[in-house]
């Protein structure tokens, strides 16, 4: 039930913290080694693996998109993601030291079954990441790792994406831990900064008022049919996951970009008064990415665009050029997925409820898509 809220889908965006630190239970022993034993994969075999593929579709393809910037950083794996509805039908090059990693909230979604047979049937190893116990695909993959999200009810994945991640972050990780890589001492920095991260939603969570009347405002504004989303690095898929968001909860023109593509078409789009939410890498870090994404902010806003930054605390160099600034807590550049898609998920939500829009069922989806 939804438990005194007004949709699940509020529901299961409240119920994150305690579904990612669930997803982390028991994954990681007290001297902070991962203990992923439940993946019936070989250590053997894992550390023969010479190229990751991960297959998805939708929410869980952008979370895919993530867990190959952390699978190559940590474990110098090549590691390649497809859309499942585009793998099954072409001819990748697969054999028995491919790890093929198929992530599925319902484990039912078709395409993505279809991948995981494909795969299997060219001799590839195939963990799923889902989280439907007994579901089809952990059933025909060679082993898996459940999110435990809980039951998510409403069709917009939200809390069932962030348990994605983590399982991704596991996964990588672990590669990186039974292959042993020249990040080691990173590795183990980063496995204790993932057990904060639940108590770092929460923050995100507590800090939502300003978001919510944004969305409220901008819902009320006549002609407003387009909101752009730019990243750049992690930051891009998670700009690709707002826009999905925007779209199919509010019904409106929503999209994506990497930042460094503005120049190479979408900056034509920017026309006076056009919000685009920008999602900002830490200063600290990779402080490359964080320079080039200021600049981008400063090209649009030259252009007219409203500018919505979402930046680490503390982040003072996008404060000039921010219109609306959403603070997000401090995390490794990998990591910050994880807090900065929590706005995003909260804005979408308010704009749409805002419109109206019946945001547990939205028009013409499906929680689980079992046709192509
Ligand atoms: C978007 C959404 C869908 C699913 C996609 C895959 O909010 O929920 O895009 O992510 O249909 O579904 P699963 O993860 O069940 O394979």
């Amino acid at each position: 039930e939804k438990s005194g809220y007004a949709s699940f889908m509020l529901k299961e965006i409240a119920e994150q913290p305690k579904a990612v630190a669930d997803t982390l239970l028991g994954r990681i022993d007290s001297s902070g080694l991962l203990t992923l034993d439940e993946v019936r994969i070989p250590v053997s075999v894992l550390r023969e693996v010479d190229k990751v593929v991960i297959v998805a579709c939708g929410t869980a393809y952008h979370s895919g998109m993530i867990a190959k910037y952390a699978i190559e950083h940590w474990t110098r794996i090549p590691c390649e993601m497809e859309l499942a509805s585009e793998f099954r039908y072409r001819d990748p090059i697969l054999d028995a030291r491919t790890l093929v990693v198929a992530v599925s909230q319902s484990g039912e979604t078709m395409d993505t079954l279809m991948a995981v047979r494909h795969a299997r049937e060219q001799g590839a190893h195939v963990l799923a990441i889902c989280n439907t116990n007994g579901s089809t695909i952990p059933r025909e993959s060679d082993a898996v790792l459940y999110t435990h999200a809980g039951p998510e009810v409403a069709v917009a994945s939200t809390k069932a994406f962030l348990t994605q991640l983590v399982a991704c972050y596991l996964v990588a990780l672990y590669l990186g831990q039974v292959r042993g890589t020249k990040w080691g001492d990173e590795i183990g920095d980063v496995v204790r900064e993932l057990s904060e991260i639940s108590t770092q939603v929460e923050d995100v969570l507590d800090t939502m008022e300003p978001v919510r009347e944004l969305a409220r405002g901008l819902a009320g504004e006549a002609g407003m049919n387009t909101v752009l989303f730019l990243g750049r690095h992690v930051g891009y898929p998670v700009a690709l996951e707002g826009a999905l968001k925007l779209k199919e909860l509010a019904y409106m023109h929503a999209e994506g970009f990497a930042a460094g593509e503005l120049k190479h078409g979408p900056i034509a789009l920017i026309e006076k008064g056009l919000p685009v939410v920008v999602v900002v890498p830490s200063p600290r870090g990779r402080s490359v990415l964080h320079g080039k994404i200021v600049s981008n902010i400063q090209e649009i806003r030259a252009r007219g665009a409203r500018t919505l930054v979402i930046a680490e605390r503390g982040d003072t160099a996008v404060v000039p050029y921010a219109d609306h600034l959403v603070e997000i807590p401090a995390t490794p550049t990998l990591l910050q997925p994880l807090v900065a898609t929590v706005p995003l998920q909260v804005f979408a939500c308010e704009l749409a409820t805002a419109r109206g829009n019946e945001v547990d069922q939205p028009r013409n989806l499906a929680k689980s898509v079992t046709v192509e």
